[in-house]
């Protein structure tokens, strides 16, 4: 995640720097959901469905002033490494509300994909976009969890210590026909053993084995010049990788379909359907819950807790947790709930153009339709954020609330309980957050007290079916 600072100087003293003026020239996310990639030279992803058990926890803060969202998965029987991206995606969150929550316009967002996830071996690769202030664009990482010692690595650890020599040797070939490429400064940061792990922080596989480093985009103060990337041959970088590196090379190539973690696996609970009456709400009173920003490791128990209440609710689900947990996201909508649109990694979407609008809300449906077997009937734009870009392009209706139950800022279950109790009315919508364990142990008591004075819990779509006949 660190900045690239001397390579792409040359570059920039040469004026050349005008590649793009905003860092949202490309899509964010790298395709979670690709088993193998298209063109030769792009990095290899897996498909973290089979992962069992995996869940993907996605905080955010739904201030719109400052907004953020980071991830990072949660692997049962990989506690080590989900500490450790925990730890790594918190720290960055600390550092941009200490650094950037002040400067115009910020925001920071935080993807990752799986780059393998099978035999003994586990790799992520994160994608960060940090507007505001110092470290302003594009940076990528990569990580790495070897189950035989139960230990996270960085991306140095794919390489024999006594290799850097040849390795940056190698890159300075791949990379000299490279604009404003400057081999000298190469050569100091990676011989400096402090900054080589800044420097070679992403260091990935395509599926053929090749080795793929990229090295982040520009400084403070200068337009983006845009990620340099270098793909080193197969056979050329075998001889430099450490053991582990070969494992993971082993299989990004050739993946077992198995991954051998010594932990528990998470049960499935089955839950019975919500029922199936229809409800009146020009007769009794309405309510919808809705949940943003799941699916997350406690969305089953909600789901269990509505069974429990016959309440159905809409989840307003973000589409790179789906495609991490489309089981849950399955038995949501089987269990008679709704499924919204919210984006596909909670981008604020009045960041980014029209066609780039559309595909994020295009690639999140289809994710829900992958996972679910239906298409989402509403979209609830990340942060509430929209302009005349978003409401053009929405491909459905455009939901808001009408109560704002602050669940994401007062981790308290009573507090939460109180702010959505006192809110209902007759067709309210009640925002809530299900990734967080406080709002979903809110719940309960929520639909005890709202069915003792009458309100009957429907889907967003049932009522503005019912409120606009
Ligand atoms: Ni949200």
């Amino acid at each position: 995640m660190i900045i690239m600072l001397l390579i792409v100087t040359g570059l920039v003293t040469m004026g050349c720097a005008a590649t793009g003026s905003t860092p949202t020239k490309e899509s964010p996310p790298t395709s979670a959901v690709r088993a193998a990639s298209h063109h030769a030279d792009e990095i290899a992803t897996v498909s973290p469905t089979w992962i069992d058990g995996l869940r993907v926890v996605r905080p955010s803060g739904n201030d719109v002033s400052c907004p953020w969202s980071i991830t990072y998965p949660q692997v049962p029987g990989a506690e080590a490494f989900t500490a450790a991206l925990r730890r790594m995606v918190e720290a960055r969150r600390a550092d941009f509300r200490t650094q950037a929550c002040h400067q115009a316009a910020p925001e920071l967002n935080l993807d990752f994909a799986f780059l393998v996830a099978s035999g003994d071996v586990i790799g992520v690769r994160y994608t960060e976009w940090w507007l505001g202030g110092a470290g302003d664009g594009l940076s990528t990482t990569t990580r790495w969890y070897d189950a035989k010692t139960g230990t996270v690595l960085p991306a140095t650890a794919l390489v024999e210590p006594g290799s850097i020599e040849r390795l940056t040797a190698e890159l300075g070939k791949a990379l000299s026909r490279k604009e404003g490429f400057d081999p000298r400064a190469l050569r100091d940061v990676l011989a400096d053993g402090a900054s080589r792990a800044s420097y070679l922080d992403d260091l990935a596989f395509t599926t053929r084995g090749d080795l793929v480093v990229t090295f982040d985009e520009g400084v403070t103060g200068v337009a983006p010049a845009g990620q340099l990337r270098a793909v080193l041959p197969a056979a050329t970088v075998r001889p430099l990788l450490s053991g582990f590196g070969r494992r993971v090379q082993r299989q990004v190539v050739e993946p077992e379909r198995r991954l051998d973690l010594d932990g528990p696996v998470a049960p499935t609970p089955t839950l019975p359907p919500a029922s199936e009456e229809s409800t009146d709400c020009h007769r009794v009173k309405c309510v919808a819950l809705t949940f943003d920003d799941g699916p997350g490791p406690h969305t089953q128990t909600l789901l269990a807790h509505l069974a429990r209440f016959h309440a159905r609710a809409t989840f307003y689900v973000v589409g790179q947790n789906v495609a991490m947990s489309p089981d849950v996201v399955r038995q949501t909508a089987e269990a008679g709930h709704e499924l919204g649109n919210h984006s596909w990694s909670h981008r604020d979407l009045t960041r980014l153009t029209a066609a780039q609008v559309r595909d994020d809300l295009h690639r999140t449906d289809q994710a829900i339709s992958r996972a679910a077997g239906v298409t989402p009937g509403t979209v609830r734009p990340p942060y509430g954020a929209v302009n005349d870009v978003v409401r053009t392009q929405t491909p459905h209706p455009l939901v808001m609330w009408t109560v704002d139950t602050l669940d994401w800022k007062y981790r308290d279950a009573a507090r939460v309980a109180r702010a959505a109790v006192s809110g209902a009315k007759p067709a309210a919508i009640i925002l809530f957050h299900d990734i967080h364990s406080t709002t979903v142990a809110a719940i309960p008591r929520v639909l005890r007290t709202l069915s003792t004075r009458g309100y009957h819990f429907v889907t967003v779509t049932q009522l503005r079916g019912e409120v606009a006949r």
